[in-house]
């Protein structure tokens, strides 16, 4: 089986708290690592740039002294997201400030950069990509990554289209190393159920919208607790690439969500369709929001994950005995 780094010993649960643009933020980041699992956010949530020194410092700090104070339950690691593609003008300065923090894992995605990983193993730190297929899972670790994030169909934001099963199934035929799967994910059962596909962690990020922590409108929020899979729309009208969102939203912005248009690839922009903005008012999700019932705190989010997942163990074992012998 794989081999996870020792970074990761202190994790409550096997899961890593996934970047959302916007929505992730210090606060977020720090209570995820707090309770015992992965915390993230992408560099650029930090506007203007000069603010990630400032927030990574706030994070590394509140950290270390939460350290100190409980040297029996430390903190978890924590991950800055880079976002990888030419159009990121910020990148060589944000990995300048990831060096100076060194931040313990990057997580990089839209296209593999072997500089980025030679950056982070300057330090000491290991880099998770995130991938849609098997094709770029290769390149991604020929380029140097020490991890790959499988990225599944129902994931919230740019998802892909594969099941999650022929995913890790063909990423496990020739990669040991550490493996995340993301997609829906939402409770702990399909924590234990990532695991037995043969991923090594969880990769949750919709369901921390609903969390007081994160940083999204009140209405959206609510719309995530509101919303089962059925109000989830995928399109590429929004960005030019297809992402999964709600459709409360893509109402809200006048469009019908089962009649949206294809996105024109000559106009294609990151910025939104007419007047409506991708992210900021077209809220993205993915589809295992159907079990996020209400608004609560990050921590009381993850404690319920653990009751889950030990439960979903011990009902396992259970099972599995019935079945030997038979
Ligand atoms: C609102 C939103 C914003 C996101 N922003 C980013 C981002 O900035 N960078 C990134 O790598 N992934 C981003 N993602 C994808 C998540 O990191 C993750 O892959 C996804 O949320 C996992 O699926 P789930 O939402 O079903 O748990 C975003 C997802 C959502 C829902």
């Amino acid at each position: 089986m794989s081999n996870i780094p020792s970074i990761f010993i202190n994790l409550r649960i096997p899961v890593i708290g996934a970047p959302l643009f916007i929505i992730s933020n210090p606060k977020l980041v720090i209570e995820q690592c707090k309770a015992g699992i992965v915390g993230s956010m992408p560099a650029l949530n930090a506007r203007p740039a000069a603010q990630l020194d400032e927030w990574l410092a706030e994070i590394t700090e509140e950290l270390a002294t939460y350290n100190a104070l409980h040297p029996d339950r430390p903190a978890a690691p924590f991950a800055i997201n880079q976002i990888v593609h030419k159009s990121n003008d910020r990148l060589e300065q944000d990995m300048e400030l990831c060096m100076k923090y060194k931040v313990p894992i990057i997580i990089s995605s839209l296209g593999a950069r072997e500089e980025i990983n030679v950056a982070a193993h300057s330090y000491g730190g290991i880099v998770f990509h995130d991938v849609i297929n098997n094709k770029y899972a290769h390149k991604a670790i020929e380029k140097g990554a020490d991890g790959l994030i499988a990225v599944a169909a129902g994931a919230g934001g740019h998802a892909g289209v594969k099941s999650p099963f022929a995913l890790i199934q063909e990423i496990r035929q020739w990669f040991e190393g550490p493996l995340a799967l993301s997609g829906s994910i939402a409770n702990g059962n399909a924590i234990l159920a990532a695991q037995a596909m043969g991923a090594d962690f969880a990769y949750i990020g919709s369901p921390f919208i609903a969390t007081n922590e994160a940083r999204a409108a009140e209405e959206y929020k609510q719309a995530i607790v509101e919303s089962t899979s059925d109000d989830i729309v995928y399109s590429n009208l929004f960005t030019g690439v297809h992402g999964n969102y709600l459709a409360p939203s893509i109402r809200a912005a006048g469009l019908d969500p089962d009649a949206l248009p294809e996105s024109d690839p000559t106009k294609m922009n990151f910025g939104g369709a007419g007047k409506a903005k991708a992210w900021k008012d077209i809220w993205g999700s993915g589809q295992g929001i159907g079990v996020i019932n209400k608004v609560s705190s990050t921590v009381a989010y993850v404690d319920k994950l653990q009751q889950e997942y030990m439960a979903a163990k011990e009902r396992l074992m259970k099972t599995s005995e019935e079945f030997v012998g038979k």
